[in-house]
């Protein structure tokens, strides 16, 4: 069985297969809905460690977490140990069951702060922010890099060495190199090198769109996997794998059924952020959702102009009740 269930530091997980965390995509009502979906744990967006020094409103409405989205792994960043610390003491007492750091992240703002993946270039400044993070919070800590910087350079290995003798509980590695941002082959073999020089549990990360995929990478030694895009617009995805490596036949999802799914989604995004930030994000996602369905690209179309959550509404219903607009 390589879906099975899982711990991180003393936390049980009912399967090791995740949610990979998304700044603008994984937000509660995203994470609710693949908790439904079946995730073992899921993740929320990347908050900057100084925006909570200096009390952002934004990044403290981030770090909320609803008592129906757990386990739920909250992820921030920043390249200050103390600052960091205090970070994860916000996250932990917000409710996260784990604290992550991200070492991963290849935007060039990020980076220019010194945080994301410039940590992997400063193992000592990434050993320095897990020992202070670990000091001040219960909750297990895990950190997310990737294999390297540039293609077939590894960095994972090593970096996942210094990370479980900082006291990480886990370590996530996306399998492509930094400079390839999302897209780009994954090395399988560095994510099993990378598995292999370490006790604590690996979780694979990068190009998982099926249970091939997903059996692949567990396969090369990883102990959980996380999804990303694959489960914009598909957040069943995660039974959908599980049914089919128990071998269970994949649970079809009806062009209708993801509809209504889109429905609920856009309401519950309106009942926690607002109708007009719940319609805005659901034209910026839409698209996820609607591909590959009959009809799909003239719903998206008119999605675009809809002003207001009757109107979005109004729409899917018309295509939910004539299966067609
Ligand atoms: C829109 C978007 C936002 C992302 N935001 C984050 C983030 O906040 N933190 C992080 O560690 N990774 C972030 N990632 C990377 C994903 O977690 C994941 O590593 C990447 O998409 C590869 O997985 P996939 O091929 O399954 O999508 C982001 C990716 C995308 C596409």
């Amino acid at each position: 069985m390589i879906i099975k269930p899982i711990k991180i530091g003393g936390l049980k997980l009912k399967n090791n297969l995740f949610l990979s965390p998304m700044a603008g995509i994984t937000n509660s009502a995203f994470r609710i809905f693949c908790l439904e979906g079946g995730a073992g744990l899921v993740a929320s967006e990347m908050v900057s460690a100084s925006s909570l020094k200096y009390a952002s409103k934004k990044s403290f409405e981030m770090l909320k977490v609803l008592p129906s989205e757990h386990p739920i792994a909250v992820q921030i960043f920043g390249s200050d140990p103390e600052i960091m610390a205090n970070a994860a003491v916000h996250a932990e007492a917000c409710g996260a069951d784990i604290v992550d750091i991200n070492a991963s992240c290849p935007v060039k703002k990020i980076l220019r702060s010194g945080s994301g993946s410039m940590l992997m270039k400063n193992p000592r400044l990434m050993a320095d922010i897990i020992t202070a993070i670990k000091k001040k919070i219960k909750v297990p800590l895990t950190i997310k890099f990737r294999v390297g910087f540039t293609d077939k350079e590894n960095l994972s290995v090593e970096l996942a060495h210094i990370a479980e003798e900082s006291g990480a509980d886990a370590i996530a590695v996306h399998g492509r190199p930094v400079s390839r941002m999302h897209n780009g082959e994954i090395d399988l073999e560095f994510l099993h090198k990378t598995a292999s020089r370490v006790k604590v549990p690996v979780i694979g990360n990068g190009g998982i769109v099926s249970a091939k995929t997903a059996k692949e990478m567990l396969e090369a030694g990883c102990d959980a996997v996380s999804i990303g895009r694959a489960a914009v617009g598909n957040p069943r995805i995660f039974s959908e794998i599980i049914a089919e490596l128990n071998g269970k036949a994949p649970e079809y999802t009806g062009d209708l059924d993801k509809v209504k799914m889109l429905n609920r989604f856009i309401i519950l995004n309106s009942e926690l952020y607002g109708e007009i930030y719940g319609v805005i994000r659901a034209r910026k996602l839409v698209g996820y959702w609607l591909k590959g369905l009959k009809g799909g690209a003239e719903l998206r179309k008119r999605f675009m102009f809809a002003k207001n959550l009757n109107e979005a509404k109004t729409l899917l219903l018309q295509y939910i009740e004539k299966g067609i607009l």
